[in-house]
């Protein structure tokens, strides 16, 4: 028997079962193109030969494949072997799709956690790395000291569709975020500023930015959006206008609709 079972071996599963390993826990290793898990084995993880025997190999299992649809793929003609196991779904998905699964998974007799994993596969097993997870609280209490292996833990709250829905909302921000910083340097480039030039500068504007950010809380969610208002929604409304313009139609437009400062 092993302690801890990955299912899944591509570039986020490897970086999943290294870091178990690291902290000298016993794993099992599975993967559809079984050349992947050489190097895990070359390193003291077991391979399985199939899901069946990987899954029965460990009270804990770790899923981390491309989409919901390939763990069910992947898990189904083994669900009978879940049962009295925990389930970590690492997999990227939606809240709905969270939750299907973990119907499913708790329909076979498994505890269901699921996860949304805040880190590239190199961060795995170093305090940056953030996994946040949410499904059963008990099965989570159980297995958190195995899941610190992988980094720093957030656990949401017992609805499955918790960690999907913070992973996606935090990716929303940070495309967001990417966005404003290529257009930024879309319009500076256009006029010749080299970007190394200019990111400094940016850098540290968007920083001063998200000391904004606690306030615009507190009036979303009192509501209030009229108290102490420094800067008026028809100014701001003028500003963005200006700076979501395409870059070359920016450049091109008459100084006298630009308030852009020489
Ligand atoms: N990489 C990241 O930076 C990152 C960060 C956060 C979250 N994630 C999430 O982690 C999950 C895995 O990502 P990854 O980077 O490890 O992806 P990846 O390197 O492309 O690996 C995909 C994995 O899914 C398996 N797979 C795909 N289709 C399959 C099928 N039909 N049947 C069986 N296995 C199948 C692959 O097996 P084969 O080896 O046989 O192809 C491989 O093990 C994704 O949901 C991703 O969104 C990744």
């Amino acid at each position: 028997m092993s302690d801890i079972t990955v299912i899944g071996l591509g570039a986020m599963g490897t970086a999943l079962a290294e870091a178990f390993l690291n902290q000298g826990h016993a794993v099992t290793v599975w993967n559809r193109s079984p050349a992947r898990a050489e190097a895990l084995a070359a390193k003291g993880a077991i391979v399985a030969k199939s899901v069946e025997e990987a899954v029965r190999s460990s009270p804990l299992i770790v899923a981390c494949l491309l989409v919901y649809d390939t763990v069910r793929e992947v898990l189904g003609p083994s669900r009978e072997a879940l049962s009295g196991r925990t389930l970590v779904n690492l997999t990227n998905g939606t809240p709905e799709q969270a939750r299907a699964m973990s119907g499913w998974a708790v329909s076979q007799g498994a505890s269901y956690i699921d996860g949304g994993i805040m880190a590239v596969p190199p961060m795995i097993g170093g305090p940056h790395a953030l996994i946040l997870y949410s499904g059963s609280r008990q099965a989570f209490d159980a297995c958190s000291g195995q899941l610190g292996a992988l980094g720093t833990s957030k656990f949401l709250g017992e609805d499955a569709g918790l960690a999907p829905l913070y992973d996606i909302s935090l990716l929303t921000g940070m495309y967001g975020m990417f966005a404003g910083v290529l257009q930024a340097l879309a319009l500076t480039g256009a006029a010749g500023i080299p970007a190394g030039e200019f990111m400094p500068l940016l850098a540290s504007w968007l920083q001063s930015m998200q000391g904004l950010l606690p306030k615009w809380a507190e009036q979303i969610d009192s509501g209030d959006h009229t108290s102490n208002v420094v800067s008026n929604l028809g100014m701001q409304a003028d500003a963005y206008s200006i700076s979501s313009m395409p870059a070359g139609r920016l450049m091109s437009a008459p100084n006298s609709s630009c308030r852009c400062k020489a």
